[in-house]
């Protein structure tokens, strides 16, 4: 499933990133070589990082 559709991310994408430390949407981005485009994204991206008991940056908007 697609989590961001601009830059073509897929969920297992975002979740690989996420277990690699990244803790914001703009961290997933440069760690899948993209940059965020439209937004729409981050909002779920920072609920796939709010499911892990990883500490969430309040700045993480796209
Ligand atoms: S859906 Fe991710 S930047 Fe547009």
């Amino acid at each position: 499933m697609y989590i961001c559709v601009c830059n073509a991310l897929t969920d297992k994408q975002v979740e690989t990133a996420i277990t690699s430390g990244c803790r914001r949407p703009d961290d997933i981005y440069s760690q899948c070589g993209t940059k965020p485009q439209c937004g729409r994204c981050a909002e779920r991206m920072l609920e796939l990082l709010e499911s892990t008991d990883a500490p969430v940056s309040a700045a993480a908007h796209a």
